[in-house]
């Protein structure tokens, strides 16, 4: 099979956008990034659609924006928010369009990579205890990925080696 999409998923802070960008920097595939793609779709900043019209219509709009991105037939990097595998339609047509890898660290690493954040809405007020609430309630979401690649104590250049090394 011809990968033609590459779907990076993992909890917040577990280094999707960056690892998505060091990956794009080496194979020259463009990076996508949902996200990034909502906010200019709408014309807000997450934490504001999140504010403003709440989270089941920041959910509708990343699974339109998912959906429309991979159905692009050019060869790219898809780099997602955390919270994009508690919608089934969404893992599902994932699992269909491209290769996903999920990245994983450890909630300690991800409070420390988080503590000066206040770009997410879903970790507002004790950040460490909805990191480890969250994190419980997502248990397993992630595991439909074929690949996962630990980011604990790495550098952004292992962790690209490892998944170059990775069988497929
Ligand atoms: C979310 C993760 C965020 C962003 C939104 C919701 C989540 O993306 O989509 O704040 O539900 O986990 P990152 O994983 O890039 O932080």
């Amino acid at each position: 099979m011809t990968i033609r999409q590459l779907i990076l998923i993992g909890f917040m802070g577990t280094g999707k956008t960056t690892i998505g960008s060091a990956i794009a920097e080496r194979t020259g595939w463009d990076q996508v990034d949902i996200d990034h793609q909502i906010a200019e779709a709408v014309g807000k900043e997450i934490r504001e659609i999140f504010a403003e019209e709440g989270e089941d219509a920041f959910r509708a709009l990343e699974s339109q924006v998912l959906e429309h991105v991979l159905a692009s037939p050019v060869s790219q990097i898809v780099t997602t928010g955390g919270g994009v595998v508690t919608r089934p339609c969404n893992v599902e047509i994932m699992k269909q369009r491209g290769l996903t890898v999920a990245l994983t660290a450890e909630p300690e690493t991800i409070i420390d990579r988080l503590r000066a954040d206040t770009s997410r809405p879903l970790l507002a007020g004790d950040m460490e205890r909805n990191v480890r609430r969250l994190m419980e309630e997502r248990a397993g979401l992630y595991d439909f990925a074929p690949v996962r690649l630990s980011t604990d104590g790495k550098s952004v250049e292992e962790i690209v080696d490892e998944l170059w090394a990775h069988p497929v």
